[in-house]
């Protein structure tokens, strides 16, 4: 891959790159697309990260095809594609963890002990490796955005870390390698999350301040589904610290993570007041 790197950066070419875990939807090609725009050659990176992963949750069962995901990956304009075995990535002796501190804390960094330290010690090492102009990530992952941007930033790492709308199933679902786990019953339960998010985001624009509220109006669908929650927060849209109230120009954040059955799911938007 060093030599790849320097072979192309030797022609005087950019490369974008994006991370993934595979099993690869269009809200991951929407994220190539734009790399595609943003420099001269689009990598990309498939790898089921097993530091990010907790002893309790989907390593093992976590959706695999990596056939299908070349020829997405192809369509999609990637040059590249990256897939390394584990114990590439992380050979007998290896002992470098990466920790972002203050927004790896609440919400998913909360619920998931370990995972952002598992995914900024992995991107940081893709980053090394690539050495890209432009590294795309989604805002469906809004937390880790902020993690990644802490990270390139404060190691200095000359990236330009880029996040990108999250991308939607026609009626509202966020798109996720999980929701392949969903039953048909579950997938229209599921949309309580979207459905939640949307109307917290309408009552904001139309004037409501009181967070609790508009937390209360998220529950309100959730428990209609009987989805169980694990959190519903608004916070800070950049330093991820709960609010009471929401205020003009301050950019805010409403994010959710719950069960629907065993799988958990999270989505997140902005809320603007006005
Ligand atoms: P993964 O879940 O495969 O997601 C890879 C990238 O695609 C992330 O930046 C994620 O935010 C983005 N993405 C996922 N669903 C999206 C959607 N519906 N719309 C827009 N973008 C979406 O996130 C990871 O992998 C890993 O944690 C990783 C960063 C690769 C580190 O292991």
């Amino acid at each position: 891959m060093r030599a790849w790197v320097k072979s192309v950066q030797q022609r005087g070419q950019r490369i974008a790159l994006v991370p993934t875990m595979g099993f690869l939807h269009e809200g991951h090609l929407s994220l190539m697309r734009e790399g595609g725009r943003r420099a001269d050659v689009v990598a990309a990176s498939i790898f089921v990260n097993p530091t990010q992963f907790g002893p309790k949750e989907d390593l093992s069962t976590y959706p695999r095809d990596a056939e299908g995901d070349l020829a997405r990956c192809g369509s999609a304009g990637v040059f590249g594609v990256y897939m390394p075995e584990p114990s590439a990535v992380y050979p007998p002796g290896y002992q470098t963890y990466v920790n972002v501190e203050e927004v790896s804390r609440g919400l998913d960094g909360e619920k998931r002990p370990g995972h952002f330290r598992g995914v900024a010690t992995v991107v940081a090492k893709l980053l090394a490796l690539f050495r890209p102009e432009v590294a795309l990530f989604g805002e469906k992952d809004y937390q880790q955005l902020q993690v990644i941007t802490r990270l390139a930033a404060d190691l200095e790492l000359g990236v330009e870390i880029v996040g990108m709308p999250t991308i939607r199933e026609k009626d509202g679902l966020a798109m996720s390698s999980r929701n392949s786990y969903l039953s048909a019953e579950e997938r229209v339960r599921a949309l309580a999350l979207s459905r939640g998010l949307f109307a917290a985001q309408h009552r904001a624009a139309a004037g409501e301040r009181d967070v609790s509220k508009l937390v209360a109006l998220i529950r309100t669908e959730l428990e209609g589904v009987q989805a169980r929650e694990d959190y519903v927060e608004i916070v800070d849209a950049s330093r991820l610290t709960s609010l009471s109230t929401l205020e003009e120009g301050a950019p805010a954040r409403a994010l959710i993570a719950a069960f629907v059955g065993k799988t958990r799911l999270i989505d997140n938007m902005a809320l603007q007041l006005g």
